[in-house]
């Protein structure tokens, strides 16, 4: 049997009952290639049965990166340059070749370059917008992942270990076979991982494609196929043989991306029904009616998965804010439920998401597909669409406070802060909050004020929100009084925290009303730090200081090597330059007036460094 290109063709009215025999095809293993391959049954028909009559949604959904996301190894997915380097990790290195039109990796001792084992064949691909990963033939225990991918932004190869916040640890393999154990979940249409006819795994579609957001196509093909429509269907009515999620509740509407954007355990009995029979859900039906959401905090959650948190204990803690925010970037759909605007309201991932790039959009394809947001939906209007009274410009900077112009009065910057990591970066809360020192403390997260704020306290926070909203104001100690929120992150929080303080140190929002002559000591303390991703995410924000534009550390270096280069580079530049606050941010800052730096309290604080480990399961 042969794939084409990489789809099998298996079903009924699509091709007829030509393969009416298909599952004994399918059986005879020696014909599959060694990966999981994509066959189009159960109503599902593929996204290239859509194009003849939907131009231009389909133009726009090739253009996402949702499509894009998992792709069968070819020189058109492949972004990493396949020669002129030999990457190595930890004593590995990986010749790398291109060959026939395949791609091949082969392991080498790197220092002597002996060969290790037989060269292996790049299979499939995993992502397409910041970075790449590949995947390796399976060779009967699932694919094997090349410990390092390709890091798209920066041009280069990086350890894959090092883009998670999580506990130091030498490279251990585990990635093995977790393609279609896990992956296959959230990177493909209708995957599932152990297939009755097939054996391994497979799926509908690679990628993230038409059927995985309104649901298999098949009877709609064969409807409008038919010329059915005209006769059956007024002009504007729902098209009962396909699901447009623009038609559904809000509800309905946002569970189609919270299959994926969305946190789903699978209990232990419920994971062997999945193995081989994938998900039941299909887009329009009730989410909660076959997956359990994990919620954030153990009384939200019902009884099963309250007996898989009493079995994984650390989960909460894994994805969420002791609040029961979700912390992780990718699981919006959890944010998005616990705001306000979605259980008062009807706010939906569309009520600022555009799937499909609008012909009104004045960006082009490449800028809207950066984040999918309609446009316009990156500011206020996001709010203002449906908080109407707020467009008052009087009433609007009376609420903020701030300028009406100013960063400070974007309702985002307070209302959708900048508390979730994911992908080596910061990105906005999906849940709406609104700024309170005292939720803030309780579940030691960011408050908004100082994320923006960098050289001010949690006291002086405090100060304006009791003052401007009549806030209760929450006893303090001296350091969350006197020192700035940023700087007790950046030293003395745990890794989670220390990553988000990287981040916002590069915000240029934050840089332009927080100034950065201060920094300089932050910058060296958290690219000095343990975890691979802190130091990652400093790096990137420290390139914003003037000189250190193309500053890079190199990950597959040993730890006491990055060190040292930053010891030469920026230690050593701080401490001849040394540090510029203005007079009343200096206390704040721990900047003496004379431009050193206040050890005495800079050490006392690092030492109180919350050390506990930290693992985001993203
Ligand atoms: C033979 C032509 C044809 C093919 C092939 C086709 N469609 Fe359609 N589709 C239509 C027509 C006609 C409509 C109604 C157009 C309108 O809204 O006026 C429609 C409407 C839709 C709608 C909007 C339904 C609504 O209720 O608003 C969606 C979503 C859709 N199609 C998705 C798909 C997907 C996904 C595929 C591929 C699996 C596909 N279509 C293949 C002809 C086709
Ligand atoms: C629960 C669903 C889910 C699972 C399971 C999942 N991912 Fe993802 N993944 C996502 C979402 C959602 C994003 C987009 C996150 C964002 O843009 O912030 C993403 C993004 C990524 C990216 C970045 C892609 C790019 O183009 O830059 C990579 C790489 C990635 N995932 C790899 C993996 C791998 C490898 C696995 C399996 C070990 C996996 N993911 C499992 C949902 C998932
Ligand atoms: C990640 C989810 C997602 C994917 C993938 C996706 N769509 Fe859509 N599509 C939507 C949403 C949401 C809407 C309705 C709201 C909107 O326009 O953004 C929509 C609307 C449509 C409509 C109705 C007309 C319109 O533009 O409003 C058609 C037709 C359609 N999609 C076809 C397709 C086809 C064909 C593909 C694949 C080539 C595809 N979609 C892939 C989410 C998706
Ligand atoms: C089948 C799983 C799946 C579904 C359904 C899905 N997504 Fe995604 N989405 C992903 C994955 C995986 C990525 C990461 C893609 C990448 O960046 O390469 C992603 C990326 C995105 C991105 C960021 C694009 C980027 O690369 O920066 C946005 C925004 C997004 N999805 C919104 C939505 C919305 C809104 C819906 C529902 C209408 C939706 N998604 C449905 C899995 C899914
Ligand atoms: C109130 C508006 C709003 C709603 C509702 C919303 N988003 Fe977003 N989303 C945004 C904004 C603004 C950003 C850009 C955030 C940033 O710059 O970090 C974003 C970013 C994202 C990203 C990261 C994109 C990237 O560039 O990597 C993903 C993924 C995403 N949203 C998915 C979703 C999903 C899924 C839903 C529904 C569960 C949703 N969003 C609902 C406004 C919204
Ligand atoms: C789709 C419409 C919609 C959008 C978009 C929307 N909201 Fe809301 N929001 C509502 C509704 C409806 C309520 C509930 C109001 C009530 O109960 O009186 C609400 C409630 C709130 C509340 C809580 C009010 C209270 O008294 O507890 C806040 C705060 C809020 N929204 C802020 C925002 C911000 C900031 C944005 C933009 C990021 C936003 N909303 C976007 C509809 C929306
Ligand atoms: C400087 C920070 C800040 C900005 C910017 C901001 N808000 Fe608020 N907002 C707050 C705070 C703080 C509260 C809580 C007030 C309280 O506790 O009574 C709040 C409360 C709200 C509420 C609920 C109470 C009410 O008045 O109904 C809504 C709705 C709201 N904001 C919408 C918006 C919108 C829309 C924007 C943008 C136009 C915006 N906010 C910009 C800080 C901000
Ligand atoms: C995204 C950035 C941003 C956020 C978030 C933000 N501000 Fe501001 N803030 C500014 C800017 C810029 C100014 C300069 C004056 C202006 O634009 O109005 C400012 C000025 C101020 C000032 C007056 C100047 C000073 O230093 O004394 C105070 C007080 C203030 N902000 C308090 C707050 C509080 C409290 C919050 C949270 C409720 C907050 N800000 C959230 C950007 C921000």
């Amino acid at each position: 049997m042969t794939e084409h290109p990489h789809v099998i063709q298996h079903t009924t009215t699509w091709i007829g009952v030509a393969l009416a025999g298909a599952g004994l095809a399918l059986g005879q293993e020696q014909d599959l290639p060694p990966r999981p391959v994509a066959i189009v049954d159960e109503g599902y028909v593929g996204s290239s049965s859509c194009r003849s009559c939907h131009r231009g949604n389909h133009a726009s959904w090739q253009a996402s990166y949702h499509r894009s996301m998992t792709q069968v190894a070819s020189a058109s997915a492949i972004l990493a340059p396949f020669e002129g380097v030999t990457p190595a990790l930890e004593g590995t290195a990986w010749r790398l070749e291109r060959d026939s039109g395949e791609f091949f990796v082969t392991p080498l001792q790197a220092t002597g370059g002996e060969k290790l084992a037989e060269r292996s064949r790049v299979v499939l691909t995993t992502g397409s917008h910041h970075y790449q990963i590949y995947w390796l033939e399976d060779r009967g225990s699932g694919m094997e992942q090349l410990p390092l991918i390709w890091h798209r932004d920066e041009g280069e190869w990086v350890p894959r270990k090092s883009m998670f916040v999580t506990p130091p640890s030498p490279y251990s393999g585990e990635e093995t076979g977790r393609w279609q154990r896990t992956c296959i979940k959230c990177h493909a249409t209708n995957g599932t991982q152990e297939h009755p006819e097939q054996g391994g795994a497979r799926v509908a579609e690679f990628g993230i494609s038409c059927e995985s957001c309104h649901g298999p196509g098949e009877a709609h093909v064969t409807f409008h196929g038919d010329g059915e429509r005209s006769d059956t269907l007024e002009p504007g009515a729902a098209d009962p043989t396909i699901v447009n999620p623009k038609r559904l509740s809000h509800q309905r509407s946002a569970e189609i991306c919270g299959q994926c954007h969305g946190i789903h355990p699978l209990p232990k009995e419920e994971r062997k029904f999945w193995q081989h029979q994938g998900f039941g859900y299909r887009p329009g039906q009730v989410l909660s009616e076959s997956r359990h959401l994990l919620r954030g905090t153990y009384e939200k959650n019902g009884k099963v998965m309250q007996a898989f948190l009493r079995r994984h204990p650390d989960t909460l803690q894994d994805h969420f804010w002791s609040d029961g925010e979700v912390r992780l970037a990718g699981r919006e759909y959890n944010g998005l439920i616990e705001s306000p605007c979605f259980q008062r309201g009807e706010l939906s991932c569309i009520s600022c998401h555009d799937l499909h790039r609008s012909r009104q959009d004045p960006r082009n394809t490449t800028a809207w597909a950066d984040d999918q947001l309609a446009p316009g939906m990156d500011g206020p209007k996001a709010c203002l669409q449906c908080h109407e009274d707020y467009r008052d410009p009087v009433r609007w900077s009376t609420h903020t406070h701030h300028a009406p112009d100013s960063t400070g009065s974007n309702c985002l910057n307070c209302h959708m802060p900048y508390t979730s990591y994911g992908l080596t970066r910061a990105i906005r809360s999906h849940t709406v909050t609104t700024p309170s020192v005292a939720n803030a403390l309780k579940a030691e997260k960011p408050l908004a004020c100082n994320l923006c704020h960098l050289d001010r306290s949690l006291g002086w926070s405090a100060d304006h929100l009791a003052q401007w909203y009549d806030h209760e104001r929450p006893e303090l100690n001296t350091d969350l009084e006197e020192v700035a929120a940023s700087v007790l992150w950046a030293l003395r929080g745990n890794a989670g925290l220390r990553a988000l303080s990287a981040w916002a140190l590069g915000w240029p929002a934050a840089r332009q009303i927080s100034g950065t002559g201060w920094m300089p000591y932050l910058f060296s303390t958290l690219l000095m730090d343990p975890y691979d991703a802190v130091r990652w995410t400093a790096s990137q924000s420290h390139r914003r200081n003037p000189g250190f534009a193309s500053f890079r550390l190199d990950f597959t270096q040993h730890i006491e090597e990055q060190r040292n280069r930053v010891r030469e580079e920026v230690l050593s530049e701080w401490l001849r330059t040394g540090l510029d606050a203005q007079d009343d941010q200096r206390r704040a800052v721990l900047v003496r007036p004379d431009g050193t730096l206040d050890e005495e309290r800079f050490r006392r604080i690092y030492a109180q460094r919350d050390r506990t480990p930290i693992s985001l399961q993203e």
